[in-house]
């Protein structure tokens, strides 16, 4: 059997990713509490509930799973509406808590990643229509201030929004995430702001925390013609690939916002990127479409035949990871992974996935492209947005009733990774025995 193992750079940080609303729990002054509330908007009338019963201090036996499995950063959210439950009042003890969390997982020499935004407001400030409404951009900006004042001592890297562009697609495209608009028209408006906001923030923080490292996680999706001969199919993705997956990094890069036929400068974005943060998670293949105008003229589907996760909404494509950091050089700023992952609830899936995605990491590692680590979603089992709790990303699984913690075979392997800083044919062999051949070719 091949002996080798696919090693990372020295310093190379290994972590995995979570967001506030997502594992906190009791969180009820923000939109996405609101919308839970509503009926229809979350499958089987889920609701975040107690979610992992971090608020409530479990962070601290999770934080311990994390370094127990040789886990060096975890990237984590701060939530809005706790810090700021109304535009005039600062909660002390909310930042307080927040500073103990961070504290504690750099107590275990776990690096954090602060993500200022991940997809939640305020409900004071949904109410005068979000990001839609500029004044949200001078609110995050005075948001993101008290943060970094608060945890500067602990935190380097922040995240300023997270897939601002999945944000907007589900949020103001598709409607399915609030605020629930379903109008293209209006995506331009809020790309603008959340443009503004990121730039805001950017700045901020570097006015208090010169050396601080600052970017952007872009929800990066791999576009690929269905029928390759077809020149339409080509142009939907070119079309398609610039709107989603460019649109922010690009305006980060050099300060104008291009979407569809809009374009405006935004001055101050432009070098506004210490780092891209890459979140990969699949690929679909596109093909033109007369009938699906809602759709730009388009439909998407999985590659027939690719095994998929279990309510079918990710399809295993390693070759996307590469092509995602392929991709992310054009920005000419260090990477991270800042998510990637599978819902598999019975780890048949994700032993496989995870082994197959890293690997590919590595050969973009090994081109000498500047990824500077890497952070599986997630830790343990969270609150899927509108998939509710269908959906189970965790390396642990959590048994939502008792608040119980299972440990999957998925978070060995990821351990032995973390340790090793490396994947080995030994790992493979042992946890994904299927794609040994693929990986370790004879
Ligand atoms: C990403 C989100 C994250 C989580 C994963 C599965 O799009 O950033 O919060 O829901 O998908």
């Amino acid at each position: 059997m091949a002996q080798a193992t696919f090693h990372f750079p020295h310093g190379f940080l290994w972590g995995t990713a979570t967001a506030a609303h997502q594992v906190e729990g009791n969180n009820t002054n923000n939109n996405w509490y609101a919308w839970e509330q509503e009926p229809g908007r979350i499958i089987q009338g889920h609701k975040s509930g107690l979610a992992c019963d971090w608020w409530n201090g479990r962070w601290r036996e999770d934080f311990q799973r994390a370094a127990e499995g040789a886990q060096t950063a975890h990237r984590l959210s701060v939530e809005w509406s706790r810090i700021q439950p109304t535009p005039d009042r600062w909660d002390e003890e909310a930042l307080d808590r927040y500073l103990e969390m961070i504290r504690g997982l750099v107590e275990l020499n776990i690096t954090p990643m602060v993500t200022l935004h991940h997809f939640t407001e305020p409900l004071w400030l949904a109410e005068i229509g979000g990001w839609e409404n500029e004044a949200a951009v001078e609110y995050f900006e005075k948001f993101v201030r008290k943060v970094v004042q608060t945890l500067k001592d602990y935190v380097n890297l922040w995240c300023t929004l997270n897939e601002p562009n999945g944000y907007v697609t589900q949020g103001v495209v598709l409607g399915i995430f609030p605020p629930g608009k379903k109008d293209i028209r209006l995506a331009f408006p809020f790309i603008c702001n959340l443009v503004k906001a990121h730039a805001a923030a950017y700045h901020a923080i570097h006015s208090i925390q010169p050396q601080a490292r600052v970017g952007m996680a872009i929800y990066y999706r791999s576009l690929r013609p269905a029928k390759p001969w077809l020149p339409l199919d080509h142009l939907i993705v070119n079309l398609q690939d610039k709107m989603f997956n460019d649109s922010f990094p690009r305006a980060a890069k050099d300060g104008v916002v291009r979407f569809l036929t809009f374009k405006r400068r935004i001055p101050e974005a432009k070098g506004t990127q210490d780092f891209l943060g890459v979140n990969y998670y699949t690929r679909d293949y596109v093909t033109f479409n007369l009938l699906r105008p809602q759709e730009l003229f388009s439909r998407r589907y999985f590659r027939p035949g690719a095994e998929l996760s279990t309510t079918g909404f990710i399809a295993n494509e390693p070759l996307g990871m590469f092509e995602a950091l392929k991709w992310g050089l054009n920005y000419r700023v260090p990477m991270y992974v800042t998510e990637n992952g599978v819902e598999d609830a019975d780890d048949h899936l994700r032993p496989r996935y995870l082994a197959e995605h890293i690997h590919q990491m590595w050969r973009a590692v090994n081109f000498n492209w500047p990824i500077k680590g890497y952070f599986h979603w997630s830790l343990i089992d969270n609150f899927e947005w509108e998939r509710g709790w269908t959906q189970r990303f965790g390396l642990w699984e959590l048994d939502v009733e008792t608040q119980a913690r299972h440990k999957r075979p998925s978070a060995d392997l990821y351990a032995d990774i973390c340790r090793e800083n490396g994947l080995s044919a030994d790992m493979v062999a042992r946890y994904a025995p299927d794609v040994f051949s693929i990986l370790f070719p004879n």
